[in-house]
């Protein structure tokens, strides 16, 4: 069964609270926060502020994935705001190692997102190192997007990759009813859902069947 991490950017932003309460009361597993710079993508989402708010009020972990440039320098502000797991960009940190390393010794479980023209191949020499890849499924930046199929292969040569390291491969973006048993059945253990889930009149339900996926 996987887990599901409902995707925040898609939430109603002037009813968090409404919003957050009906994630307390899912199976939901973890909830997902989007930060974007206007420069490492090209859209501005929201800061540490929201997920400070945010924590108050949530029971599930927060998912905290970076879309930023330079993450370390923001990385003390994210864990203050609450952040459990912290995933920063391969694409957006020359010193990864070192980024990993901050994340690990502020108590947060470290990530590592990739775009989908990034070579898997580039994350071989860290993945002994972490705790989360989020692999990416659209070009990030936007929700609501369309799932990029050649992900499906993706997840199936990272799970050999990973092997016995106890890494959990998350999928970000298009994630649909429909393409969620493939993902799982591809090796996924982490389901992002933000349009999905929160343009549903029925979200609990929503994240029930994709449990089930
Ligand atoms: C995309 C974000 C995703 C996004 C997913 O840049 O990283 O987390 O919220 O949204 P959906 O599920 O609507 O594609
Ligand atoms: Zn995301």
């Amino acid at each position: 069964m996987p887990l599901v991490a409902p995707s925040l950017l898609a939430a109603d932003f002037l009813h968090l609270d409404r919003e957050c309460a009906m994630v307390n009361e899912s199976q939901a597993d973890w909830l997902h926060l989007d930060i974007m710079d206007g420069r490492f993508v090209p859209n501005i989402s929201f800061g540490p502020m929201i997920v400070e708010f945010v924590r108050k009020v949530t029971k599930k972990p927060c998912d905290v994935h970076l879309m930023i440039l330079d993450p370390g320098n923001y990385a003390q502000e994210f864990k203050n705001a609450g952040a459990d797991h912290l995933s920063v960009h391969i694409e957006a940190c020359p010193h990864l190692h070192r980024n990993i390393e901050q994340i690990k010794s502020m108590g947060m479980k470290a990530g590592v997102a990739i775009n989908p023209h990034t070579s898997l191949s580039d994350l071989g020499d860290i993945l002994h190192e972490i705790d989360i890849v989020c692999v990416m499924s659209v070009n990030p930046g936007f929700g609501g997007q369309k799932f990029i199929p050649h992900t499906l292969e993706r997840i199936r040569q990272l799970r050999k990759m990973i092997g016995k390291f106890p890494v959990q491969i998350v999928i970000d973006g298009g994630v649909t009813l429909e393409n969620a048993p493939s993902i799982v059945a591809a090796g996924a253990d982490v389901l992002v859902a933000g349009n999905t889930v929160f343009r549903s009149s029925d979200s609990k339900a929503v994240i029930g069947q994709l449990k089930r996926s």
